[in-house]
């Protein structure tokens, strides 16, 4: 198939299902050959079939990926720096929040699972492809959440207070704070990468949260059916934020009202991940658990 990105190379992380594999049929259909890192090469396999059954010569590399275990994180990114071929669209889109589930759940690291997966693994990825990414002039997008701008910074491993929805608020404002400080690098470093941040609105129809849902009234579920989108339509703010030609670090979120659904729009990056002190302070810790992680 060729299209608007044919012959570029796409990274997905979070392509499995949901919102993800919907951003990489997307890219599939614009002629992206596509490499999506899973945790399951089982579930990485039916997305495949699935994209190969809309796109019959989509080009689709599956690797591994488990963004809660450090050394898979290594692998990858050494692995395709090591190859030396371009990345030149990377959304860092995979996420979990373990709604219904009262357990704090630490990684092997002993570190706080959303932190760990939304954030800590993705930064982590992210730094170490950095030189093929700046080679790359890579187009970047960043899955958020409406709950980012709610996540707090003081208790980012929830070691005082655990509830699943506040760590993961907090991991995706984390990941939202280094988002834009990386746009402001790219701007600061002239690096020729365009880093944009996004969120899908809500999509009840993805695996995140499932049994939560299954969980709800009849009423509640139906309402967010009504308000939310179809993964497709939710996969649409990351790709334009893709294609965005804008000053690194906009934020491309749905249009209609209190941002749940529909058409996607360009705003400013809220205040909850623009503050330069936050961002120094954000980045000091993971570089120090990643440190930390790589020692061990
Ligand atoms: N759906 C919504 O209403 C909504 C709202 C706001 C934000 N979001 C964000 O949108 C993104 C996509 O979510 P979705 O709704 O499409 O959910 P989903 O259907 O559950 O997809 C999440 C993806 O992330 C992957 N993933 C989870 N933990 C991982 C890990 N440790 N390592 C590697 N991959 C991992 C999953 O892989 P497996 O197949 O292995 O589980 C899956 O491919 C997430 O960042 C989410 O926070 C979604």
């Amino acid at each position: 198939m060729s299209g608007r990105w044919t012959g570029k190379r796409a990274l997905v992380t979070g392509a499995s299902n949901g919102v993800g594999l919907e951003i990489a049929r997307r890219l599939a259909e614009e002629g992206t050959r596509l490499i999506l890192p899973v945790r399951s090469r089982l579930r990485g396999d039916a997305a495949a079939r699935s994209i190969l059954a809309s796109v019959p010569d989509a080009e689709i590399d599956i690797r591994d990926l488990d963004l809660a275990r450090p050394e898979t994180v290594t692998a990858l990114a050494m692995a395709l720096r090591a190859e030396g071929e371009a990345v030149d669209r990377y959304v860092m889109n995979a996420g979990v929040v373990l709604l219904g589930d009262a357990e704090r759940h630490l990684t092997e690291q002993g570190l706080e699972l959303h932190f760990q997966a939304n954030f800590l693994g993705h930064y982590a990825l992210t730094q170490l492809l950095l030189p093929l990414l700046r080679r790359s002039r890579a187009r970047i997008a960043v899955q958020l959440s409406l709950a980012a701008s709610h996540g707090r910074l003081d208790d980012l491993q929830s070691e005082r207070r655990y509830h699943p929805l506040r760590a993961y608020a907090a991991s995706k404002r984390v990941l939202g704070i280094y988002a834009y400080a990386l746009a402001q690098s790219s701007i600061a470093g002239i690096w020729g990468t365009n880093v944009q941040l996004c969120h899908p609105g809500v999509a009840p129809g993805t695996g995140i949260a499932a049994d939560a849902r299954k969980r709800a009234s009849g009423a509640t579920s139906r309402l967010v059916e009504r308000l939310g989108s179809t993964p497709r339509q939710a996969a649409e703010t990351a790709l334009v934020a893709l294609e965005s030609d804008a000053v690194p670090g906009q934020y491309y979120v749905p249009s209609a009202v209190f941002e749940l659904s529909g058409a996607p729009r360009e705003r400013l990056a809220p205040k909850a991940f623009t503050n330069p002190r936050e961002a120094d302070r954000i980045l000091e810790t993971a570089e120090n658990l990643v440190d930390a992680a790589r020692c061990a």
